[in-house]
Formats: C-alpha cells, sequence, structure tokens
C-alpha cells in the first residue's frame, strides 16, 4: 500500500491512472521546488502568528524547511517516483524528519494554493530574467546602431526599393520596439506579482488567517484579495506570461528574417564571421544563416503559446480544474526558450558585420528621389512640380541622385534620438522594482 499520497484512503490508485495523470508534473515541478519551501515558509510563521503553530514548532518546521531549501540549492532534492509532486513531496520529507510536526504544516493551505502561490513567484523572477535579457538586447542594439548611424542602407516598401535608411535606424527600430515588449512584460510581472496564499483550494479557510502578513514575507505587491479570483488566476497569469512573451518573440523573429534575408547574395548588407555559419553537405561554397532561421522558426513556435494557453483554458467554469497542471508543459519550455534565443540573437550580433558601401551600388540610385525632390522644393517649386521633374527624369532614364541625405527630425537618419529611447526603457523597467522578500525566506 501506497503511504506516499496526501489523499491515501487505504487502497493502491491504478498505476496507469497515476503515470497518465502526473505526466510530467514530477519533473516540471522540480523548477517550482524552492517556491514551494519559500510560500511554506511564509504560511508556518503566519501560522505561528494566528496561534495555529506553537513558537517551538516554528522553530523546528522553518529548520526543517531550510534544510529542504539548502538541497534544493545543491540540486539533491528530488520527487520520489510514489509522491505525486512537489507539494506532497515537501510535506513527505518534513513529516518523516520531523514527526508530527510536519503534519501540521499543511492547515489552512491546499495543493492548489501552494502550487498557485509557487507560479508566481516562479513567473515573477522568470519575468525578471526575461526581461534582463530583453534589456541585454536592447543595449546591444543600441550600440550598433550608433556605432552604424552614419552607414547608409536602402529602405523598402513593398520589397521595393524605397528611401534611404541606415543601419542606425535599423538596429535602433528594433531597441524602441523592444521597449512596447518590456511594457508587456512588466504588465505580465505586476498580474503575477500578487498573492494568492490563503484561498486553499479556492475558497479561503475558516482559519484566521492573515494574508496581509504573507504577502508582506513573500514581498509580493499587493494581494490577490477574492480567493476565487485568485484561483482564477491560475492560466490568466501564464497567459499574460506568454502574450508578453510571443511579442518579444515577434520582435526578435522579425529581426532573424531581416538578417536572412540581408545575407543573402542578392543584398550582401551584412555577414558573420565563418564559424557563426553553417554549411551544406553537397554545395561546398555554402555559408548558411541556420541560427537566424532556427531563431526565426523558434520564435513563430513561441507565438503560438499564448494560443495553446487559451485553448487549454477555456471554457473551464469557476474553481480548480486539474487540466491547469498541463500548463506547465506548455509554459516552462517557453520560458527557457525565450531566453535561450534572446541570448543567442545578443551573441550573433555582437559578430555581425556591416557592409558600409551597399549605396555605392548604381541600382540604388531611386532610393534618392525624393531627397531630390525635397531639395527642389527648399529651392522654392512646389513639391507636385518637383516630384514631375524627377519623376520625368527617372522616366527618361536621366536620373541622377545627388547623393545627399539631410535628414534632422526626430527619429530620422540624422537624429536617431538614442538617449530619448533609452529613458523610455529605463522608465519602463523601473516597474520591476519592489520591496522584495523577507530574507529568512
Ligand atoms: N499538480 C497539481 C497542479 O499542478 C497540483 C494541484 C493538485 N490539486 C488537486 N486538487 N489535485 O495543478
Amino acid at each position: 500500500m501506497s503511504t506516499t499520497k496526501l489523499w491515501d484512503k487505504g487502497f493502491e490508485p491504478d498505476k496507469m491512472i497515476e503515470e497518465y495523470t502526473v505526466g510530467n508534473d514530477r519533473n516540471l515541478d522540480l523548477q517550482l521546488a524552492r517556491y514551494d519551501v519559500q510560500g511554506s515558509l511564509a504560511h508556518i510563521a503566519m501560522l505561528e502568528k494566528i496561534g495555529l503553530l506553537t513558537a517551538e514548532e516554528l522553530r523546528t518546521l522553518t529548520a526543517g524547511l531550510q534544510e529542504i531549501a539548502a538541497e534544493i540549492e545543491a540540486g539533491r532534492f528530488e520527487i520520489e517516483p510514489d509522491t505525486e509532486d512537489v507539494h506532497s513531496q515537501v510535506e513527505l520529507m518534513l513529516t518523516r524528519r520531523l514527526g508530527d510536526a510536519g503534519k501540521k504544516i499543511h492547515s489552512g493551505r491546499s495543493r492548489n494554493d501552494q502550487v498557485l502561490v509557487d507560479l508566481k513567484l516562479f513567473l515573477r523572477d522568470e519575468l525578471r530574467q526575461v526581461a534582463a535579457e530583453v534589456k541585454a538586447l536592447f543595449d546591444r542594439l543600441q550600440e550598433l546602431s550608433e556605432r552604424y548611424r552614419e552607414v547608409l542602407m536602402p529602405g523598402y516598401t513593398h520589397l521595393q526599393i524605397a528611401m534611404p535608411s541606415s543601419f542606425g535606424l535599423w538596429f535602433g527600430a528594433y531597441a524602441e520596439t523592444l521597449v512596447d515588449d518590456m511594457r508587456l512584460l512588466a504588465a505580465a510581472w505586476h498580474i503575477a506579482n500578487q498573492n494568492p496564499l490563503g484561498s486553499a483550494a479556492g475558497y479561503g479557510s475558516s482559519f484566521p488567517l492573515d494574508r496581509t502578513m504573507t504577502t508582506r514575507l513573500l514581498g509580493f505587491e499587493t494581494l490577490h484579495y477574492n480567493v476565487v479570483a485568485a484561483q482564477m488566476s491560475r492560466g490568466k497569469s501564464e497567459r499574460a506570461a506568454a502574450a508578453a512573451i510571443a511579442a518579444v518573440a515577434a520582435t526578435v523573429g522579425r529581426l532573424a528574417m531581416d538578417a536572412c534575408l540581408f545575407m543573402s547574395q542578392n543584398f550582401g548588407f551584412i555577414s558573420l564571421p565563418d564559424e557563426l555559419t553553417t554549411g551544406s553537405s553537397i554545395m561546398p561554397h555554402k555559408k548558411n544563416p541556420d541560427v537566424f532561421e532556427i531563431m526565426r522558426g523558434r520564435c513563430n513556435r513561441l507565438q503560438s503559446v499564448p494560443n495553446e494557453i487559451a485553448l487549454l483554458t477555456a471554457n473551464l467554469p469557476v474553481g480548480y480544474h486539474r487540466d491547469l497542471q498541463l500548463m506547465k508543459d506548455i509554459l516552462f519550455p517557453a520560458l527557457t526558450e525565450i531566453r535561450r534565443t534572446l541570448r543567442m540573437c545578443d551573441f550573433m550580433l555582437a559578430h555581425v558585420r556591416v557592409n558600409e558601401h551597399i549605396l555605392d551600388d548604381r541600382r540604388y540610385d531611386y532610393l534618392f528621389t525624393v531627397e531630390d525632390v525635397n531639395r527642389l522644393v527648399l529651392q522654392g517649386v512646389p513639391f507636385r512640380e518637383a516630384y514631375r521633374q524627377v519623376g520625368m527624369a527617372v522616366q527618361r532614364g536621366e536620373y541622377r541622385p545627388t547623393r545627399e541625405v539631410h535628414h534632422t527630425h526626430e527619429g530620422s537618419i540624422g537624429n536617431l534620438c538614442t538617449a530619448e529611447i533609452r529613458r523610455k526603457m529605463e522608465t519602463v523597467m523601473q516597474e520591476f522594482e519592489t520591496p522584495g522578500m523577507q530574507e529568512e525566506l
């Protein structure tokens, strides 16, 4: 007979059912272990305050949990094959080591709120780390934008030659786009940063739990006050996080697409050192942009994650449902993937080489037609007349560009506003600052 089930009532559930329902959870739950212990440390401190644990019991349990925390940090923690999840494992270890004191820890709790608390703390940390990787990529892009601010490149509309652009604008554009993605990350972070502890199975507890105390101990910004809302946030928090990740992925995926295009011989705008390209098994000359192709593919996949979560949670009525467990299978790999992708993108950009002479090629002459129209306008020719004059010259094959570019307004080739964009980013980054977890947790 199994003795490791919290809900053990003296019969052995079918092994097949167990495997099917637990699925990949033991493995994924390892990522939640340290947060599970933090949640329990806050909970027992609160239980002692409201008189459900003695000071002595609190001391014993705290030491027991801290010992488990050290095992987790040392990589020595595991969820035993007969144990369902991390919550059961931690309680089992405490009970084995401390006897009756261990059995008291679950008063006023449920695994439903344990997993909720774990996920909030986990998401809070993960999103902050994603934000840090996004910031690193932003810094890189801004640095490249400034370094190549004078280097012109063709700007396209409809993928047809349009107007002069620059590497300053191109790199800087992706930097500024990441500011908007960062706003979504910050929003997802605020959503995750609310205390669900005390919601128990989803309907609270008849014990006089001090939820304000655990909010402070765990460094949450606020509570999820309504216990039902707290339970319903399972899935919503993940979906917000996934939406933010998808936004970042859309930006990085687009940059990867540009890189593939611009590395093609037909463009030749950028190149990479040989060791960052990949070869072909048949064509000896090949230096392929596989990294950017894989990046594009991974980013496209990441954009399906909010949909997967939406479908998993579609039509679930109020309250806990075991379906919610499967969210971890969707979201956890996505968090790892976006961070890996951001790091790789930064690494590739650190080595990218820029062609500083693209516009020497006559095929790009037409980029300058608007410049020349504007030059005539400044000499007093009405715009429509200037447009016609230049247009006719193009038509007759007589157009010769002056190749002079004078853009001065905010956000243009000649005035990138790098510092202003940086200030926007720094303002958003400040959102990630909160009181923080109490030291002892
Ligand atoms: N592994 C479960 C999950 O992720 C933990 C909560 C289980 N609760 C329950 N009532 N069976 O949702």
